[in-house]
């Protein structure tokens, strides 16, 4: 769990904006809930690497260098994360790491870096995905600092398949996500949150998932919308308001598909509803849930859709999600859910994650639920 800083200041990130997010993740209480990693995502450093192939910090966005900012960082009880790309550039055009992986690594570790995002931008020189990825995956094992090997290939090459060979902890399984339900036909690249839903299952990649190396469906856009850095930055076209129904169908997927959870909201301007939806502790209890698992669909009746995950203990989350533009009732038995309590067990506890209520049940599961909206509940014995 972490933040970083893409979403919200998109290629103009600076090292005052680092401090600033790094004050409000202690300030906003988003680093006792759980959001640890700071992560400073492209164009930290200079436009050309120095003439051995180092890397150098950015020399007015970032004058005061990396470590600096790393200690400013860890004094706030944060772990510090930056980012490059397994090609001849970053996506802004800043030369990035091929061929120069060790170097790279090792000036990481000196700053005291704790997690790599590995892009896939620039020239690859005509190798191959595992090739690329995997010098920069051995660079950093060689190096004297346990480093969060976060690798950004966009679901191209299935890295799912060969991300832990490489060294990898979390590989993104698909493109960009925007501040969106659902991508238009205006969209030069970029998913909205249900086009990267429906990905994660028609990829069928749930049994690549669990601890130590995960499949990550992107950043988080709760908070965000049509105004916010990214949206507003070249290729992206997100021109609708990105509903509070969909923010939370957002989360509680992410929860459910135990995905890294990176938020990208701008920390200057919190809200309560943005808040509400990411310090929710029973949502992030069933993401950080210790089996790890990646949830996945049960039931399809139209709009209407059931999924689940089993949790430690037997225990279960249960998303009811309607696709459809009216509020509708939907259905399910614990039967049909991932549930594994012993036979004996007749009445369930259920737990609604958004409103914190609570009751029992014999076995059935419903809730009326808002357009592109879920019911997100917790069942376990009563
Ligand atoms: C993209 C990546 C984004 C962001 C961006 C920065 O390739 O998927 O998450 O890192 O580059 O330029």
């Amino acid at each position: 769990m972490g933040w970083n800083t893409w979403n919200a200041y998109s290629w103009n990130v600076t090292e005052l904006d680092v401090r600033n997010a790094a004050d409000a993740l202690v300030e906003t209480g988003f680093r006792d809930a759980g959001y640890e990693y700071l992560v400073v995502d492209d164009c930290w450093m200079a436009e050309e690497l120095a003439d051995d192939g180092s890397f150098r910090n950015h020399p007015e966005d970032f004058p005061a260098g990396i470590a600096d900012l790393a200690d400013y960082v860890h004094d706030r009880g944060l772990k510090f994360g930056i980012y490059s790309s397994a090609g001849t550039e970053t996506c802004a055009g800043h030369e990035a790491s091929l061929g120069n992986e060790q170097r790279h690594a090792e000036q990481f570790a000196e700053w005291g870096v704790d997690y790599l995002k590995y892009d896939n931008c620039g020239d690859h020189r005509d190798r191959d995905a595992i090739d690329r990825y995997a010098a920069m995956g051995e660079a950093l094992e060689r190096v004297d600092r346990d480093v969060v090997y976060s690798i950004c290939e966009w679901g191209n090459n299935e890295p799912w398949r060969w991300g832990r060979n490489v060294d990898g902890h979390l590989w993104r399984t698909t493109g960009d996500i925007l501040a969106k339900w659902k991508r238009s036909e205006d969209d030069e690249f970029g998913l909205g949150v249900v086009d990267i839903i429906d990905e994660m299952d028609e990829r069928d990649i749930a049994g690549y998932h669990g601890p130590n190396g995960w499949n990550d469906p992107d950043m988080l856009q709760v908070g965000n919308g049509p105004d916010s850095a990214q949206s507003q930055s070249e290729g992206f076209t997100v021109d609708q308001p990105f509903r509070e129904a969909e923010q939370r169908t957002h989360f509680s997927f992410w929860c459910l598909f135990a995905a890294p959870l990176m938020a990208g909201n701008d920390l200057r301007e919190l809200d309560e509803t943005t808040r509400e939806i990411l310090l929710n502790e029973d949502a992030i209890a069933i993401d950080q849930d210790p089996l790890g698992i990646q949830g996945t669909r049960d039931e399809t009746d139209g709009d209407r859709e059931v999924w689940s995950k089993r949790l430690d203990g037997g225990e279960c989350a249960v998303i009811l999600l309607n696709r459809g533009d009216e509020p509708v009732d939907i259905e399910t038995s614990v039967e049909t859910v991932d549930l594994h309590l012993s036979d004996d067990v007749g009445s369930y506890a259920v737990t609604d994650v958004w409103n914190g209520e609570e009751w029992t049940t014999d076995g059935s599961l419903e809730a009326t639920v808002d357009s592109h909206g879920v019911a997100f509940f917790r069942v376990g014995a009563a």
